[in-house]
Parts: structure tokens; sequence; C-alpha cells
């Protein structure tokens, strides 16, 4: 049946009509079949709509997640990580060793994407390369589930996070739309050598894995492991570390991230998630009060002179756990030395100049979206504390207080290493968000989170 006002195009117009149809046809390559995808139809609709809908979405669970608990993964079908060496949710690990053995044949070509789409390994010692990225993780990364506030990385974080000693740019691993350029996928890898229990392992570890909001949903994420794993394999190395908030096969521990306002009067105003408890204003300023200045003897920031002695002292202290770095020096300046908005380090020397404690933490900003008052907060995350003389809870008891003047907010740490120690006697709260961590292609027994002794900024 035709309409009354249809006519036959011209051949202009059939030939724009054929194009646009094979324009469509590229875009829609990773839109699944049948009705008109509603992520795409929300796309259309202002920030703010977005927001109040996605906002109502997870109020009535309506909006299809990864798994974030157990129960939750144990119903999830994983068609992706099932094809994966990395050990079922069900396994009862008693063994070390590698999940695939032997020599894997790594495949010559890249993964192939859908028509439309590109590889694209990014050179991010170039600026606007770097800001594309920023870009991407900016508009594509969010903190809660009601879409309020979003990581803001800066081009200073990621220069941080992603080129450490030994980095390999085609290990930032971008995907491209053919057309315009524009980078809708990313996923990246930096060396990080570990101990697991008694193994010592050169590997990866996977960060910042993000695929653009439009594209949701399709698939991409397995394309994009798969095409990082072969690049890894490519230089020998067959092992990965990842963390995540949601739970895949299968987390070799789990832990609790916590929460210190630094802040408490703003982070109210903003409603900052997983401190919505019920309490007023002036119950909770009390509570949080700090002194104004540090107390331990010695205390100052670090300095490059003070790798090598750090190194040793970490060295010392995180052999006890079963899960740890392995830092090199060029790795301990690197992660450590204090870099403006990106990394604080302090370090206490004896009156023998000897270094006897280190506490490091880095700074993740974000964005707080629709609020009258405030557009920004800054969270400081716990790296690494290790103390050989200072009472841990004393040496943190300062770092809140270095946080605080630096103009952070909050301050973050996970249940892990010795952490449980200090945490409740600062005042630190227990949040909602949990952090997995993963081993890919090793499997070992799974470990609680004081026995892990390794922070992955993402
Ligand atoms: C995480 C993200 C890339 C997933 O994309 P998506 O469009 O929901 O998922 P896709 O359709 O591409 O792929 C689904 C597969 O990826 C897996 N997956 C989802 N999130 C994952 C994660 N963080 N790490 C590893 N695999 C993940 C799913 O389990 C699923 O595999 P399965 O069939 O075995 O269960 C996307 O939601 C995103 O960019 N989020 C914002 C940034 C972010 O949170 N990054 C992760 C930090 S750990």
């Amino acid at each position: 049946m035709t309409d009354s006002n249809d006519k036959k195009p011209t051949d202009g117009e059939s030939s724009s009509l054929k194009k646009s149809k094979k324009k469509q046809k590229k875009e829609d390559a990773w839109r699944p079949e049948g009705p008109r995808d509603p992520f795409a139809l929300l796309d259309t609709l202002p920030e703010k709509k977005q927001q109040e809908i996605q906002r109502a979405l997870h109020l009535f669970s309506l909006a299809p997640t990864t798994p974030k608990t157990l129960q939750q993964a144990k119903k999830h079908t994983y068609r992706f990580w099932n094809t994966q060496p990395v050990p079922k949710l069900d396994d009862t690990i008693t063994t070390h060793g590698p999940i695939a053995e032997g020599e894997v044949s790594v495949r010559e070509e890249p993964y192939s994407l859908p028509q439309g789409f590109s590889w694209d390994t990014l050179d991010l010692s170039s600026p606007p390369v770097l800001k594309e990225l920023c870009s991407l993780l900016n508009e594509n990364y969010t903190e809660d589930d009601d879409n309020t506030i979003r990581l803001d990385f800066s081009l200073e974080y990621l220069e941080w996070a992603l080129q450490p000693p030994n980095w390999l740019a085609q290990w930032h691993c971008g995907v491209r739309v053919d057309t315009n350029q524009k980078l809708v996928g990313f996923i990246a890898a930096v060396p990080a050598d570990v101990r697991i229990y008694e193994t010592e392992k050169r590997a990866v570890q996977v960060k910042l894995l993000c695929v653009h909001k439009k594209l949701r949903l399709k698939r991409m994420t397995p394309v994009l492991i798969r095409e990082l794993t072969r690049r890894v394999n490519q230089q020998g190395l067959y092992q990965a570390l990842y963390t995540a908030g949601t739970v895949l096969p299968t987390p070799i521990s789990s832990c609790r991230v916590w929460h210190r306002p630094l802040n408490p009067r703003k982070l109210m105003e903003v409603n900052y998630p997983g401190l919505r408890q019920k309490t007023t204003l002036q119950r909770a300023l009390k509570l949080n009060r700090l002194p104004e200045a540090t107390k331990v003897q010695g205390l100052r920031p670090m300095t490059k002179e003070d790798a090598p002695g750090i190194q040793s002292l970490l060295q010392k202290n995180l052999c006890k756990f079963q899960l740890s770095p392995l830092l090199s020096l060029q790795e301990v300046e690197h992660w450590l030395l204090p870099r403006e908005n990106v990394v604080d380090t302090y370090v206490v020397e004896d009156d023998d100049g000897a270094l006897t404690d280190v506490v490091s933490f880095y700074s993740v900003s974000s964005r707080v979206l629709n609020h009258l008052v405030h557009s920004g907060l800054r969270a400081a995350h716990l790296l690494y504390v290790a103390s050989a003389t200072t009472e841990m809870t004393d040496l943190m008891e300062d770092a809140l207080v270095l946080a605080k003047a630096k103009g952070f907010d909050i301050f973050c740490a996970l249940d892990v290493m010795d952490n449980e120690g200090f945490l409740e006697k600062l005042k630190f709260s227990i949040g909602d968000r949990m952090v997995h961590y993963y081993l890919y292609n090793w499997m070992c027994p799974n470990m609680s989170p004081d026995k892990v002794g390794l922070v992955l900024p993402s």
C-alpha cells in the first residue's frame, strides 16, 4: 500500500537516498536487530531528560546492567567470559598456575570490527589525541547509578595512568568511526609485574575500558578485550590484572570502598553516593572534624631522592600479602613522586635521615551535574601506606589533614592491606561500592581483602 503523497524519487534523489541508506547501514553495524534501540532514543533527548529517565530506570531496576552481586552473577549467562581463560564462578580453586597452558599461538591480524569502525592505536604523546581520549572518558564514564556525578579525568591524570615505565603505544587501543574519525571505544594495558602467592609474574594491568554511550550493549567490550589480549600476547605476556565494580568470572578478592568525609557540608549538598545515610549537618561536621596541623615528626613530601628508600620500605611491607606489585625504582618514581592534582606522597624521615614510613594517595576528580552551587568534587584515594615506626593510624590521620588542606572533599580507601586497622578509628564509613579484583589466565585460591597488597588506579 502506498500513500497518495508518495512519488518516485528523481535520479539525484535516488542516489542520495542510496548514500544515506548506506551511511545508516554503516552506523547501524553495532545496533541490535529488531525494534529501535531504546538507548538510541534516549540519547536523542537533552542531557537533563536523559538523567531523569536513567534515574527512573534504576529506581525500577529496569536498566540492563552487568551483575553487581554474586547472587545476580549466578543467574547471568556470561556469553563472552565463559569463553575466556578465567575460573568459573562455582569453581573452588586450590592450585596455582595458568589456565591456558603452553605456547599460545598469537593471531597475526587484528580482530575484525563491524563495517564502519576501525582500530586506532592512540598516540598519547599527541596533545589533541590525549584530549580526545579525555573527552571520551569524561562524557561516558559515570560514577554513580543515578548519573549525577561523573568522573572528570585530567590530561595529567591520563598521562600518569597510561604511561608508566615501559608503556607501549599499541596497548592504548582505540576504536574510531570511519566516517568522522570519532573515538567511540577504548581499552588500555600497562606493564604491572606482580607476585601472586609465591609466583612472580610479568603481567599487565588492564584499565580505562570505555564504550561510548550510544554503542552500549552491542558487544563491543568483548572485541576490545580480545584485541587487547592479542596485543599483549604479542609481547609474550599472558597474564593480566584488572578490577571492576561488576561481578565477572571470577573475583580473586572482593573489596569494599570506605569513605572519610573531609568536607561534609559539600558532600551532603551534592548527595554524594554512598554517604546518603540520614544525619544532620551539625552532627556530620562535628564527627568529621580534623586537627588543623599534622603531628607526625619528620613528615614531609616525597622527593626523587626518596625513591630507593620507599622502594625498600614497600618491598618489606608488601611481601606479607598474597597479591602485591613488584615495583622497580623507576616505577616507584613514576607512581609515587608527587604530581600536582594527580598524586601526593609523604614520607617520614627519622633523625638519622632514614625513611621509616610512607603514605601516598591519588586524585580522582568528578563533575557534579545540574547542581546550582557545586560543579566539581575531589576525592583522594589511598594508594600505599607502609609504616615501620609511626603508628599507622597517626600517619593516616595526618594524610587526612594534608588531603583536606589540599582541597580534597573526601578520602577513599579500600579494606585491603592493613587498612582495617585505621578505617573505623578515623571515621571512615563503609560505602556501597565494591571493587572486585581479577586475574586473567591465572588460577589461584581466592583471598580476603586484607591479603591484597595492591591498589589499581583506573
Ligand atoms: C563497561 C562497559 C565498557 C560495558 O559496555 P556494555 O556496552 O555494557 O557491554 P557490551 O555489550 O559491550 O559487552 C558485554 C560484555 O562485556 C562484559 N563486561 C561488562 N562490563 C565489563 C567490565 N567492566 N569489564 C569486563 N567485562 C565487562 C559483560 O559481562 C558482557 O560479557 P558476558 O556476555 O560474558 O557477560 C560500558 O558500560 C562503559 O563504558 N561503562 C563506563 C566505563 C566503565 O565503567 N568502565 C569499566 C571500568 S571497570
